[in-house]
């Protein structure tokens, strides 16, 4: 029986060591120290001992599965270690090795413009405002005193939805939306950027979808001084300090007086070149004092209430700015364009 013990003993230890996995190992575990391996076996037949060599042979076996345990629990660290040492070296980073390039985008110059313009106004104390693109006749008219049949409806050539919904012309109804939530009461200071739609031919210079940033002051004893001030301040900001503007009579149904504002041309300086035509000046927005019936309509009391408004073509402005010469460069996804625009800010 002793015999027996050692030869198992050895057969165990010398499988352990050969084992050359956690499982491997594992599996002489069950085989020798298991319910039915053949060192139970052996406690099993100590029945037929006598009562001197019981306790002996106990012991005996007890050794011999302490032995075998300690070795497999040697051998375990051992292969847990080498399965640590194995996952590190297979995952080595070379840290020299240079890196791909990160492909950085740039913003659209609209994008650009249409910031630019609203942190200009914000730090005026101005609020951005937002309107639907899809919009009702009345608030994209006949709240801006575009009554249905006015002629006037013809300078802006318009998808219908239905009879009573269309994509909306211009960012206008977004001061008429922006008064009502006023409930009459001011100040209103907003700057309004956002996406417009008219029923025209794409070419160089127009396009069938475009950008509009509006401006909307409302408060008692606004002046035209007042948005003449404003817009030279913008000018200035936006196209440079030696910008000089110049207001010209215009027409629009929600403002009376109305004007056009240009700028002086920033290639000639005024002398006259290709880009301003000759002139010397260079169109860049409309604006007006804020037709009595359009406050009213919002809820406001013209006799108490006068404001100024203001719309501008952000891609007019990127033209100007960057020399871009057709407007459906904004449009075709180029990235050859946004290239161009590459600050990395
Ligand atoms: N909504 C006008 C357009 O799309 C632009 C405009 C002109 C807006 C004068 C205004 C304004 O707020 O006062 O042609």
């Amino acid at each position: 029986m002793e015999q027996r013990l050692k030869e198992l003993e050895q057969e165990a230890i010398q499988k352990v060591q050969t084992a050359s996995s956690l499982k491997e190992l594992n599996d002489v575990r069950v085989a020798y120290l298991g319910k039915k391996g053949p060192i139970t076996e052996v406690l099993r037949g100590m029945g037929k001992l006598s009562a001197e060599e019981r306790p002996k042979m106990g012991a005996l076996v007890n050794e011999v599965r302490e032995h075998i345990s300690a070795e497999i629990e040697t051998k375990q660290v051992a292969l847990e270690e080498q399965a640590i040492q194995e996952k590190l070296a297979g995952e080595t980073i070379d840290v020299t090795l240079p890196g791909r390039p990160v492909k950085v985008g740039n913003h659209h110059p609209l994008t650009r413009v249409v910031e630019e313009v609203e942190d200009l106004f914000i730090s005026m104390g101005y609020e951005v405002a937002e309107g639907p693109e899809v919009e009702t006749d009345y608030y994209n008219f006949e709240a801006l005193n575009l009554p249905k049949g006015h002629p006037a409806r013809d300078m802006q050539d318009s998808f219908y939805i239905t009879e009573e919904m269309l994509l909306r012309t211009h960012t206008s109804p977004v001061q008429a939306r922006t008064m009502e939530k006023h409930k009459g009461k001011g100040p209103v200071k907003i700057i309004c950027p956002g996406k417009v739609y008219r029923r025209d031919s794409d070419d160089a210079t127009h396009s069938h979808q475009f950008t509009q940033i509006e401006g909307l002051v409302i408060d008692r004893n606004i002046q035209m001084s007042d948005l003449k001030g404003t817009l030279n301040v913008f000018a200035k900001k936006m196209f440079g300090e030696e910008r000089e503007i110049r207001l010209r009579p215009s027409f629009f149904p929600f403002t009376e007086p109305s004007v056009e504002m240009d700028i002086s041309c920033k290639i000639c300086g005024g002398s006259g070149c290709n880009v301003c035509k000759g002139t010397g000046w260079i169109e860049i927005l409309g604006a007006g004092m804020v037709h009595p019936n359009v406050l009213e309509m919002a809820g406001f009391d013209p006799n108490e209430y006068t404001g100024f408004a203001f719309g501008m073509g952000p891609e007019r402005i990127a033209m100007l700015k960057y020399g871009i010469e057709d407007i459906r460069q904004y449009y075709t996804n180029d990235i050859r364009l946004l290239r161009q625009f590459a600050v990395h800010e």
